[in-house]
């Protein structure tokens, strides 16, 4: 057995490792200066309590983009150095963001022994590549996401280290193969344990979902399917569940290589980064020769992101959350006894508010952020939720989770033909939207982003958002100048949310806008970009009349689009005429 040495190692601060929504996220050459991650990952050891460090075991795993490798083994030598008993690593570093949160709560070591938390490495649905994005966050004993507290902790320490722990002469682990290499230090003994990315995932989904009935649904000839993973890591977790276990055919499955740069391509599961999926389901400008599959989906980097996709037929995040909740107590075994209660960001459309109000559930709107969801379900208030930017998920992990959503409307799927598999046609992802929106009414919904803006002006752009809420009449009297068919502001405020479950408040979450028909608009600034400001708009718009729920979207939200990019003077502060992505 390697016996190895602690190295302790003279460093200095380093500016700017205040972790974002979902931790700390740069470019890799930024990462890749001496020290960078030593001291980011210091910083997290020392803001942990001792017995989160000294004896424990830690996951350590991620998306697989450039530098993750260099990273895992520096991680699994500072483990060794400050005491850790043993590191969970995916096989080739590999393991989807859920799926670490599945590894945390589920996973036990031979002694009996379980992870208090993990280092995702990611920059989720951020390019890769030499040039572009890695990340690293912090998850802790829940599975879920370091709290504000924590991360604080960590921004402040790495304000003042002054040293580091390494096992230098640890030999580099081959974490390309499956097993335990053991070692033995100052501590006493030290393992890496390579592990199958996929079995612990498998295992909890197979106890959520009835996967026989899937199954049936995916043979049935007059179902097709298919799923991009934008050669992230959710493409091991597509071969395993949707091929090995669900008998799917493998040319289903497309960009299901994890790569370290995403084959160079933006793994963010939406209309404009999804092209090829896109395309494929018929809802491309070029209409392609073959027949559109019934269902199509696509993950992010990391997995945790979904897009859901009918024939020719977009289902937006907002009334995925709605329609997975409406039907998940008959559809999916995992809530067969019933929801404890839904929630949805802040800026989601409120379709999920109707479902709450109709089923007499109980419903939370939070901030931005996962976090929130999970503060609520480690209290028992929370069953399902969703944010309009491509999350779903459940209270089974606490991340959001990108397979479960697709294994989620599957199952849906599966409930609605189940007498019906070889009938003459389908139930397809369509008629179910259609048919939840003649019943709960439809949300109208679009948000449109504008990437890399000047950060000064953007800031400016929502302080004078700010200012005009200070008089109705005023703000009233501006919007009918641009449009005189939207109704009335009936209220304007920045959104502030105080946690039920500690208390917390969390201020300036947003800025909203709220018309007298229940029509919304939200201006915000996005938490997650890497380079200068990212300006979100969000705009939604009621219809309870079935009649006039089958309108295209974009058509029907134009006058309340016009309003808000003329209110908030939108190219005057951004020099920008169109956005960069609309979803
Ligand atoms: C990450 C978080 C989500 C959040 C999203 C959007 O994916 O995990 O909870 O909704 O970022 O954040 P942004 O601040 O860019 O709008
Ligand atoms: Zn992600």
């Amino acid at each position: 057995m390697v016996v190895f040495k602690v190295s302790r190692i003279e460093t200095a601060p380093i500016d700017g490792q205040k972790p974002g929504t979902s931790g700390l996220r740069k470019k890799v050459t930024v990462f890749k200066q001496p020290n960078y991650l030593h001291n980011f990952v210091q910083s997290t050891f020392n803001a942990l309590t001792a017995d989160k460090v000294k004896g424990a075991t830690l996951v350590v795993s991620g998306d697989g983009r450039y530098y993750s490798k260099d990273a895992v083994q520096i991680i699994i030598k500072m483990a060794a150095a400050n005491g850790v008993r043993r590191v969970w690593v995916g096989q080739n570093g590999l393991l989807s963001t859920p799926a670490v949160s599945a590894v945390i709560r589920e996973r036990v070591a031979a002694d009996g022994s379980k992870a208090t938390g993990g280092f995702i490495l990611t920059a989720s649905h951020n390019p890769g590549g030499p040039h572009e994005d890695f990340g690293i966050k912090y998850n802790m004993e829940n599975g879920g996401p370091a709290p504000e507290s924590i991360t604080d902790k960590i921004y402040e320490n790495t304000k003042t280290i002054k040293e580091y722990f390494i096992a230098e002469d640890l030999p580099d682990v081959d974490i390309s193969v499956i097993g335990v290499t053991s070692f033995g230090g100052h501590e006493g003994p030290f393992d890496v344990d390579v592990f199958d990315a996929t079995t612990d995932y498998v295992k909890l989904m197979k106890s959520i979902f009835d996967f026989e009935s899937i199954q049936k649904l995916l043979a049935s000839p007059k179902f097709s399917f298919c799923f991009d993973a934008l050669h992230g890591v959710a493409g091991v977790y597509a071969k395993r569940i949707f091929v090995d276990e669900l008998g799917a055919d493998e040319n289903q499955l497309l960009n299901c290589v994890p790569k370290e740069d995403f084959g160079g391509g933006h793994p963010d599961p939406n209309l404009t980064y999804a092209k090829e999926l896109v395309a494929r389901m018929g809802l491309s400008k070029t209409e392609s020769p073959n027949e559109p599959p019934e269902f199509g989906a696509a993950a992010d980097g990391d997995a945790d992101r979904n897009m859901v996709l009918g024939k020719r037929f977009f289902v937006t995040p907002s009334d995925s959350v709605a329609i997975i909740a409406a039907n998940a107590v008959q559809s999916i075994p995992y809530f067969a006894s019933g929801l404890k209660g839904v929630a949805r960001s802040m800026p989601t459309s409120a379709a999920l508010d109707v479902v709450a109000n109709a089923l007499n559930l109980k419903f939370f709107e939070v901030p931005t952020g996962w976090k929130f969801f999970g503060n609520l379900m480690d209290a028992g208030l929370c069953s399902i939720c969703g944010e309009e930017s491509f999350g779903t998920g459940s209270d089974h992990i606490r991340e959001k989770d990108g397979i479960w959503a697709v294994l989620a409307w599957l199952s849906i799927l599966a409930f609605k033909n189940k007498d019906n598999l070889s009938g003459e046609k389908l139930v397809t992802v369509e008629d179910i939207v259609r048919e939840h929106w003649s019943q709960y009414g439809r949300h109208y919904y679009t948000r449109y982003d504008y990437e890399n803006v000047d950060a000064g002006g953007a800031k400016e752009q929502m302080a004078n958002l700010i200012k005009l809420q200070s008089s109705l009449p005023d703000i009233n009297k501006i919007v009918k100048e641009i449009r005189s068919d939207v109704s009335d502001v009936a209220t304007a405020d920045e959104f502030e949310y105080k946690d039920p479950v500690d208390g917390s408040i969390s201020k300036h979450q947003g800025i909203r806008y709220m018309f007298a028909d229940g029509s919304r608009l939200v201006f915000r600034l996005s938490g997650t970009g890497s380079e200068g400001a990212t300006i979100r708009v969000y705009i939604e718009q009621y219809e309870k009349d079935p009649s006039k729920s089958g309108r295209d979207s974009q058509e029907a939200l134009a006058p309340l689009v016009e309003v808000a990019l003329k209110l908030s003077k939108m190219e005057e502060f951004t020099g920008r005429s169109a956005p960069t992505v609309i979803t």
